[in-house]
């Protein structure tokens, strides 16, 4: 019997996709690569471990492998990114024949993903980038997926990856076509960007109740509380995470504070720059997590410049509306990136559909989220959508507030203050770039547009 599918890749994501696809009834072949000493059995162990995977078929030989399956083959790759995808289709590539399939289920660059479908294509074999967010857990009981390339490909798998997806509030798969293209590993990019900056606002919440002297339950009691009207994912881990002890000893004080990442939110901030999009917060949380890095500089500054007393409360009603505030500009920035490349690339991408299969399996679900649905229908500039606008008029004063007692306090708070600078320069009719134009035709004359001139005519002054 032939299967009807094949996974290479049994690291925790693999592994978990596969039993995922083994549970919902599909025949499967398993491949990991034989690695002397590091990597041996992986896919007969770990079929011998798992009950549904009895009519998978194990192999660590690719040919093997590439042999027990169905024609068109349809193969999903869950191995890491990079040079290692690379490895694999050049080995794989000739034992596969036209109209195979080849689904790249990992956080790939969207521009690698392009050029591997170009390449594929040339042999008449389509490969598909599909983003999967939901880590270990998603992976198993459902994830959130964003596949993209060739249409007609991709409706050969869609009954595949809609099997195993995560279903939303009326029981639809968290998973649709998001275009052509590698769009459907920028869309997954762009997902941990907003990722990286609603991590780091409840980081910058967290940060300010405790130097308010709040204890970890008490904080993860706030946090509870906030979860009534804006639950999300990261949220109710937040909480889990703030209760977490190991005998009297909460295990978050016990972590070294330096966080790492693993690459997609330098992509992010790479596209938001290269696009000429206004979207401060990605970049600004990436930033924040290698100014994490800096512990022992940080540690020999701060006795260089001791903090003075700061007394001042802050009030808890008030620190909720700014994390929604902020959270509102980051969706705003986030879903203005996809318009912006769809617009680029010519993806046609559809946001209201993108903020759908967002709203469970992955990382960044959220109640708020689930709102978009029908507000990016409406309107997909978030700031021009009177719901949204209510929103952040409310929350302004408070999240003015929050912000300059913070400052006043030198906390580290920098997405929950940019998220208010963007808003005050996203609503700034008359800036201050008049003035960076003078100093740029000053020293280089590279001249200046005239306000009262609209025809486009390059001004220079001799200053
Ligand atoms: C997801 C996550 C997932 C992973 C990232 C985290 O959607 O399931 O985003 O892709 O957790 O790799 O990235 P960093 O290691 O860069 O924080």
């Amino acid at each position: 019997m032939k299967a009807e599918i094949g996974v290479i890749g049994l690291g925790v994501m693999g592994k978990s996709l596969s039993r995922n696809l083994a549970q919902k009834g599909f025949s499967l072949a398993l491949f990991n690569r034989h690695l002397e000493g590091q990597e041996e059995h992986i896919a007969r162990d770990f079929k011998q471990d798992f009950p549904e995977l009895e009519n998978s078929q194990a192999f660590d030989d690719l040919q093997s492998f590439v042999a027990s399956l169905a024609a068109p083959k349809k193969i999903i790759v869950m191995i890491a990114a990079g040079a290692a995808i690379d490895d694999l289709l050049s080995q794989i590539t000739p034992l596969l024949s036209a109209e195979d399939i080849v689904v790249d289920g990992g956080n790939s660059h969207f521009e690698d993903t392009q050029k591997r479908i170009e390449l594929l294509e040339k042999r008449g074999i389509h490969f598909i980038g599909a983003g999967i967010s939901g880590g270990e857990y998603g992976a198993l009981h459902g994830p959130s997926i964003m596949p993209s390339g060739n249409a007609v490909a991709y409706s050969q798998i869609e009954k595949y990856l809609k099997a195993i997806a995560a279903k939303d509030s009326h029981g639809e798969p968290c998973c649709t076509y998001i275009g052509s293209q590698g769009s459907g590993h920028f869309v997954k990019m762009i997902h941990n960007g907003i990722e990286y900056v609603e991590m780091q606002l409840l980081a910058e919440c967290y940060f300010i109740l405790k130097q308010q002297g709040l204890s970890n339950p008490a904080i993860a009691d706030v946090f509870e509380s906030w979860r009534k009207d804006l639950d999300s994912y990261l949220l109710e881990i937040s909480v889990d995470i703030l209760r977490k002890q190991e005998g009297d000893i909460f295990v978050l004080d016990t972590i070294l504070d330096q966080a790492g990442n693993k690459g997609t939110g330098k992509w992010s901030s790479i596209a938001i720059a290269n696009s000429g999009t206004p979207a401060t917060l990605i970049p600004a949380a990436l930033l924040t997590r290698y100014l994490s890095f800096f512990k022992s500089y940080r540690t020999q500054l701060s006795k260089d410049f001791p903090r003075t007393d700061f007394s001042d409360q802050m009030a808890i009603n008030e620190l909720k509306d700014a994390y929604e505030f902020a959270r509102v500009i980051n969706h705003h920035q986030g879903f203005s990136i996809l318009a912006q490349a769809s617009n680029q690339y010519q993806w046609n991408l559809n946001l209201s559909a993108i903020a759908r299969i967002w709203t469970q399996g992955c990382i960044i679900k959220s109640q708020f989220m689930i709102g978009l649905i029908e507000i990016l229908k409406e309107e997909e500039d978030l700031l021009s959508h009177p719901q949204i606008q209510k929103t952040i008029r409310e929350r302004h004063a408070a999240t003015q507030s929050v912000v300059a007692t913070s400052i006043r306090a030198a906390y580290h708070i920098p997405c929950l203050a940019e998220a208010v600078q963007f808003f005050h320069g996203i609503t700034t009719a008359d800036s201050s770039a008049n003035f960076i134009q003078a100093q740029r035709d000053y020293f280089g004359a590279h001249t200046y547009l005239k306000k009262d001139d609209p025809s486009g005519k390059k001004y220079h002054t001799d200053w």
